[in-house]
């Protein structure tokens, strides 16, 4: 799919791929580019948990190994990502968040990229490592909208509830405990640092310092994005 500048110049549409450490703020920067510039944001880790819902043989086999903090099998999550971007509202710009996260899942989007004739443009959002902890043990959800809290940093406005949601108690991830987030900060370091790479050597990489607050790292990912030419 193409799009138009005002120019006149063609453009094709966008695979955002975000980039970043357990922690380092993928969602809550995804969320806000979707709601500001309408453009959908697919979460592996959202769809992972979502199935944890359902009754189904899969969610067998992905409960562990969520809970454990360590990768499921690229396949699956490939057969996922492809289900769900042949959709309607990924005809144009979709952000991918989470994925890809092995060499082998970055080829794979290759050749997806190619079948629906998308540019990939891969985005890092930067955070220290000391900076991942407190934001991961602290983090709390909303089952109902997935609005994204922090008890040390962006506190509800009544302890444990939604702000939006007043009676929808927030949740904790089973892999937010301690111990679970230093096996996801190792795996990130051993495999997903490789797809940093390989990003880096096609020239398709851009980075956005992660540190601050979500709006003022909204404003420099949302200035990255406009001059990538990605709307809606
Ligand atoms: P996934 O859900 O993708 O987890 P993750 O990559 O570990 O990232 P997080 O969701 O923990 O962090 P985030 O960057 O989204 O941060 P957030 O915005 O929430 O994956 C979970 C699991 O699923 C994996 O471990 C794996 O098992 C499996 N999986 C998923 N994809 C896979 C794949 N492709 N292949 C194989 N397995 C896969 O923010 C975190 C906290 O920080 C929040 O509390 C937030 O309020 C706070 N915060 C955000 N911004 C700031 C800021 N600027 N200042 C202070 N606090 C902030
Ligand atoms: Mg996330």
């Amino acid at each position: 799919m193409v799009g138009e500048t005002e120019h006149g110049f063609m453009f094709m549409a966008k695979i955002i791929v975000l980039i970043g450490a357990p922690g380092a703020g993928k969602g809550t920067q995804a969320r806000l580019l979707e709601s500001n510039l309408g453009i959908p944001h697919i979460s592996t880790g959202d769809m992972l948990r979502d199935i944890q819902t359902t009754d189904t043989k899969l969610k067998r086999e992905i409960k562990a190994i969520l809970a454990s903090g360590e990768l499921v099998s690229d396949n699956t999550i490939f057969r996922m990502v492809k289900e769900r971007t042949s959709r309607e509202d990924c005809q144009g710009n979709y952000i991918l968040d989470g994925f890809p996260r092995t060499p082998i899942q970055a080829k794979m989007l290759e050749e997806l990229s190619k079948e629906q004739s998308k540019e990939i443009s891969a985005i890092l959002l930067d955070v220290p490592s000391e900076n991942l902890e407190k934001r991961l043990t602290g983090r709390r959800i909303c089952p109902i909208c997935g609005e994204i809290y922090n008890i040390y940093y962006k506190a509800p406005k009544f302890e444990r509830y939604c702000d939006m949601h007043p009676h929808a108690e927030l949740s904790h991830r089973s892999d937010d405990a301690e111990e679970k987030v230093k096996v996801r900060l190792e795996k990130f370091k051993e495999t997903t640092k490789s797809v940093l790479a390989y990003y880096e050597r096609s020239g398709r990489l851009q980075r956005v310092k992660g540190v601050g607050t979500p709006n003022k790292i909204y404003e420099r990912l949302e200035r990255l994005v406009a001059a990538n030419n990605v709307t809606a």
